[in-house]
């Protein structure tokens, strides 16, 4: 079948991206967070810091039947694109994801990359995918090979939490943790810590568990963290954060982020978590975590549930998560392809 590929970045096309996005989500991941057309039309104005993503929405006549997003990372990763296609369930099968791919194809060498990265649902023991394995089969035919990192999202529904397991978590944390001192804010990190958070912040993209995706560390300094918040701001997100500070030295060694906005009421995401290599065993994991779910409550009551995402095997994380109360509810792979 032939269509017609749009690229336009106005409000009319935000709002059939935010539906479709919605539908594919409702068929491939039931109880996925929908996105607020104002939300995206947001995100499509304020590129995120070091990225360049470009936006298509496939059309049968007026009806639109696929979306894909092609992202190039501008500082970082500078041979690779990351490509995301879904079609609408009642369009599957009949080429629109392969010809939607040749084009992903064509940008990414015009952008002058030669790996493509994507993922798609995964089944892991206990986690069924929703998407009858269409994703897997479509990245195999494509000629996509494993990277090696499945990843899992986990989720707190708050009407759950138990808050004496919590104050078990955080007593047992705070035994450990003498010598360390809670730091929180909200949005705009603390002139005294930027730096710090700069360090963690580009530490963490080659800390956490990244599979054969060949990533690149990204080059964080105080300034580009400004950029981050300003973009945040710009998209209507607002981040609360919890730092554990080395008393001694006075350097953040530990920091995590909740990111919610008024786009999304009742859902947040649990961001990043790192602590410094320097300084793990005192159990700052669990500290930082519980106490910024503490602050983040106080703060965003109407909030019912959060998702976070995890690398499988990073054990350490999920055992808090879990102990927390988050469970999981679906399984992503990793796939990279030459071009
Ligand atoms: C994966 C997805 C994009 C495929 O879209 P599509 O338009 O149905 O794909 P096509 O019709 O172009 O299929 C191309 C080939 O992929 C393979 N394929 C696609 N879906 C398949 C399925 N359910 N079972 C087995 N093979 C499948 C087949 O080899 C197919 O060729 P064929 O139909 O000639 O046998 C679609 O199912 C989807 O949106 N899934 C959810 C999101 C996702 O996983 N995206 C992929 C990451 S980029």
């Amino acid at each position: 079948m032939t269509f017609r590929i749009t690229s336009d970045l106005d409000a009319a096309s935000a709002a059939v991206w935010a539906r479709l996005h919605g539908q594919v989500a409702d068929h491939d991941r039931p109880g996925w967070q929908h996105m607020d057309p104002e939300a995206v039309l947001r995100q499509w104005k304020y590129q995120w810091v070091g990225r360049q993503t470009e936006y298509y929405i496939a059309w049968e006549g007026e009806e639109p039947i696929a979306i894909m997003e092609i992202s190039v990372g501008t500082r970082e990763n500078l041979d690779k694109a990351q490509v995301s296609i879904d079609v609408m369930p009642q369009w599957r099968r009949r080429g629109v994801g392969r010809q939607l791919f040749d084009l992903a194809v064509e940008r990414s060498k015009a952008l002058g990359r030669n790996k493509i990265l994507s993922h798609t649902a995964w089944s892991l023991p206990g986690i069924l995918a929703h998407d009858g394995g269409a994703g897997p089969a479509f990245a195999q035919t494509m000629g996509f090979e494993s990277a090696n990192l499945p990843e899992v999202m986990r989720r707190l529904d708050l009407s759950t939490v138990d808050n004496d397991v919590l104050d078990g978590l955080l007593s047992k944390a705070k035994d450990k943790s003498s010598g360390y001192a809670v730091r929180q804010w909200i949005d705009t990190a603390p002139d005294d810590l930027v730096d710090d958070v700069a360090y963690l912040d580009g530490r963490l993209s080659t800390d956490a568990p990244m599979g054969d995706l060949d990533m690149d560390a990204d080059q964080v300094d105080a300034a580009r963290i400004r950029e981050v918040e300003q973009t945040m701001k710009k998209r209507g997100r607002k981040n609360y954060h919890t730092g554990a500070v080395h008393v001694e030295t006075g350097r953040l060694v530990a920091w995590t982020t909740i990111n919610t906005g008024p786009d999304t009421p009742e859902h947040a995401w649990q961001f990043i978590t790192i602590v410094d290599p320097d300084h793990r065993g005192h159990r700052l994991g669990a500290l930082v975590k519980v106490e910024n779910l503490r602050f983040f409550q106080a703060n965003e009551p109407a909030v019912e549930r959060i998702d976070t995402f995890n690398a499988a095997e990073n054990s350490y994380m999920i055992s808090i998560n879990e102990d927390m109360g988050f469970r999981a509810k679906f399984a992503f792979a990793n796939w990279k392809r030459d071009v």
